[in-house]
Parts: C-alpha cells; sequence; structure tokens
C-alpha cells in the first residue's frame, strides 16, 4: 500500500503557506497568529477527512479515526507525529513533514478500511523549536510541568508563555494536567527530514534513526553597571558585553574539550539598556548545547557555568543563571526500528542506520513507549533555513516507509 503522493505534496506546500516571509523562509512560532491559523487550517483539513481532531491541555492536537477505531479505541495506540512551529525564518518541512504524513497514512488506512488491532493517531506537538521551553508539548505529556514552571517560561520575543498561552485560550491548570501515564502509548515513530548532509552524499533513500542526542540549555544573565561610554576609562569599567563577549568565544573549546561529538551554539543575545553610547548594565546569552551521551552532555554544562562565573569576575561582574533540565539522549527502540527496517525492504528503498543530531518530540516519546524515527533526504543538508528542501519523490518515500511502519505497530498482537 502507498500513500496519495499528489495528495501530501499538496498539503505540504498549502502548510507552508502560513507564516512565509519574503525570504521564503517561515516565521511560525508555537501559539503565534501564523500558528494558530495553519492550526485552524489543518484542523478543517483533517475533518474534511473525516478525522477527528482532539486538543489537550498545553496545545498538542491528536487526529484519530473514528472509523478505524470502532471497537478498538480504548486499546493502547500508535501513535506518529511531528510539529508545525518553526525556528524564526525556518524552513518548510521540519515538523510539517511529519505531521502531513502521519495525516496521509491514516487517511490511506481509512480509505483501505484496514482492519486494525490497536488505533493509529496522527500528532501535532506544540513548541518542539522551544520558543518558551524546548520541545515543549512532548516534555508536558512525558515529564509534565507545574503551574509554577509554566508560568516561569519566557519566549524569544520576551513575552511570557502564561500571557500568550491563555491570549490564545489555553488554560494553565489545564497545561499543567496532560501528563501521560506509562503504558498509554504502544508505539511511536516520527518520519523527519534529516537536516544534515549524508543522505544526499551517499545516495540512499532513507536512514533508521539510531538515537537521538541529549540537549542542554540556559540563559546567562552578565549583570554590570551602566556609565558614559566617552567619560568611564576603560579600565574604570563593567561591562557586561565584554563578560558576555569573553565568555561566548571560550565555548568552542569548552565543547572541543569534551569531544568532537559535543556542539554549542548562543543564537539568541540581548543587551541593556541598548544605547551604543553607554556601557552596557546587563547583557543576556542562552546558550543550546548537545551531544549524543548524556554524560557528556552534562559536563560539558557543568563547564558552560564555571566559564560564565569566571568570565564575570574577572571584569568584577556577576551572572546569573536559569538552566532548563538537561533532556536526556534517547536511543531509539529496536522493534520500532525492525518495524521500520521491514518496511523499507518491502519498498525496496535503500537505507542507512544514522544517529540524529537534531532533537526532537520522539526523545520524550521514548521515555514514555518504543519510538523510532524515518529520516529523508535533506538537499546540501540545510535546515533551519529558508533553503531546507527535500524533494518530492523523497517525500513520498519516506511516507510510503511510515505507512509500512504504522501497519506494522498497529497489527502487532495486543498481548
Ligand atoms: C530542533 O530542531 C532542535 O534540534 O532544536
Ligand atoms: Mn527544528
Ligand atoms: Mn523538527
Amino acid at each position: 500500500m502507498l500513500v496519495n503522493a499528489e495528495r501530501l505534496t499538496t498539503t505540504l506546500r498549502a502548510l507552508a503557506r502560513f507564516g512565509l516571509n519574503e525570504d521564503g523562509g517561515v516565521d511560525r512560532a508555537s501559539f503565534s497568529s501564523a500558528d494558530r491559523q495553519a492550526r485552524t487550517w489543518l484542523t478543517s483539513w483533517c475533518e474534511e477527512q473525516g478525522l477527528q481532531v482532539a486538543v489537550d491541555g498545553i496545545g498538542n492536537m491528536i487526529v484519530s479515526s473514528p472509523e478505524l477505531e470502532r471497537g478498538i479505541a480504548d486499546r493502547a495506540p500508535v501513535w506518529s507525529g511531528s510539529h508545525i512551529d518553526a525556528v524564526p525564518n525556518g524552513g518548510r518541512y521540519d515538523g510539517p513533514l511529519g505531521v502531513l504524513a502521519a495525516i496521509e497514512c491514516l487517511t490511506r488506512l481509512q480509505e483501505e478500511e484496514v482492519s486494525l488491532e490497536r488505533p493509529v493517531r496522527a500528532v501535532v506537538y506544540a513548541d518542539e523549536e522551544g520558543n518558551y521551553a524546548h520541545l515543549l508539548g512532548s516534555s508536558a505529556l512525558a515529564r509534565g510541568f507545574t503551574v509554577d514552571e509554566l508560568s516561569a517560561l519566557v519566549g524569544r520575543d520576551g513575552d511570557r508563555f502564561a500571557d500568550t498561552f491563555t491570549a490564545a485560550g489555553g488554560d494553565l491548570l489545564a497545561a499543567a494536567r496532560v501528563r501521560l501515564p506509562q503504558g498509554s502509548i504502544h508505539a511511536s515513530v516520527e518520519l523527519h527530514i534529516e537536516q544534515g548532509p549524508v543522505l544526499e552524499r551517499e545516495g540512499l533513500d532513507v536512514a533508521n534513526v539510531t538515537g537521538i542526542v541529549a540537549i542542554g540549555g540556559g540563559t546567562l544573565r552578565f549583570l554590570g553597571r551602566a556609565d558614559h561610554a566617552g567619560t568611564t576609562p576603560m579600565d574604570g569599567r563593567q561591562d557586561a558585553v565584554l563578560a558576555m563577549a569573553d565568555f561566548v568565544t571560550r565555548l568552542p573549546g569548552l565543547a572541543r574539550e569534551v569531544g568532537d561529538t559535543s556542539v554549542v551554539t548562543t543564537g539568541i543575545v540581548k543587551v541593556w539598556p541598548g544605547g551604543s553610547n553607554v556601557v552596557a548594565k546587563m547583557a543576556e546569552v542562552v546558550v543550546d548545547y548537545r551531544d549524543p551521551s548524556t554524560e557528556k552532555a552534562a559536563a560539558l554544562g557543568d563547564l558552560i557555568a564555571s566559564a560564565a562565573q569566571d568570565a564575570a569576575h574577572r571584569r568584577g561582574l556577576q551572572v546569573e543563571s536559569h538552566v532548563e533540565p538537561l533532556i536526556p539522549a534517547a536511543p531509539l527502540h529496536e522493534t520500532v526500528r525492525q518495524a521500520i527496517q521491514a518496511s523499507v525492504q518491502a519498498h525496496g528503498y535503500s537505507s542507512r542506520d544514522l544517529p540524529s543530531g537534531a532533537g526532537h518530540d520522539s526523545q520524550n516519546l521514548a521515555t514514555l513507549a518504543p519510538t523510532g524515527m524515518i529520516f529523508v533526504p535533506s538537499v546540501d543538508g540545510r535546515s533551519h533555513s529558508p533553503a531546507e528542501l527535500t524533494h518530492d519523490a523523497d517525500v513520498v518515500r519516506g511516507a510510503n516507509v511510515l505507512l509500512g511502519t504504522l501497519m506494522r505497530l498497529a497489527a502487532a498482537p495486543t498481548a
């Protein structure tokens, strides 16, 4: 059985309209108006296919087929999902591919009236790209958030999660109650673009993902003193920008010290009060660091924290840090990997195993249920950029592998 290639590629282009900017990139931060419009469109699209959409307390959307679920709705389901929020000026495939392919698979199963042992559901996870917190929606499912934790979240634009979320119709108490018990999901599988160069370079169709990196992050705020830019001697300053700069330039060396698989990124910096003739009183930097080993990522986090203290003290400043809980590395499950491999072989596609350096909701799902991921090639390995592209033929091959995998997982005996 195959997916409907025309329908899938058309819906991918349709979803890309929401938040499309003049660069050809997508600005669709979670809970923004573009995100809300995309969700409304997606809900109508699902309903037109005869599918039903439920939304949980934090905004994860769960799509089901009442027709396929007759008599089996209370069994632990197989989930397949990804996200539709985007990084600033992001691409058109990171997330939407996995969501729309899962919906396409569900539609095909329904059209063919395939008899299943357990439900298959397509899922849209909220705020995967961490406007407010990395993998927010799936973290809420896997480990839960308290109302206080949710109230403390601040977005990239400085807005409070609580304000934006409630303005979008959300309820913090409900958001704090979405955690799922173990055993509530039978298995999970996500289709995603590779976001790197390996599959294209090796001329392969798909990858069967072996595991996902550990991700740490946090905000470091250097506290200095505002002074006049013309009258304060260079050696009499407590310049928050210089302390932050000293710190940032040390980071690549710290990653190398931990190992050649470690990476660290500082994609957001802010300075106060922000006058060209004022020595900065405060400078803030958001750090993202990763390694395939949870222990190495934790070690890198410790080095980063002490480097921040060191950079501040050398210039007579203080530093405040807000550290996000480390998201552990997730090895993916053999049972799901075997189902993926069987589907790849049945379609006659070429494949290899590959680890993921990008974060995915699947690393949270892996703490709840056996989980796997399928990658398809990214042109030039580009992602998190308007240059992100995956050819239609690869989109369709990936979705066909997903369909075969879901059928295998949902047909497994219930016992
Ligand atoms: C998501 O794309 C991430 O890797 O942060
Ligand atoms: Mn991404
Ligand atoms: Mn993604």
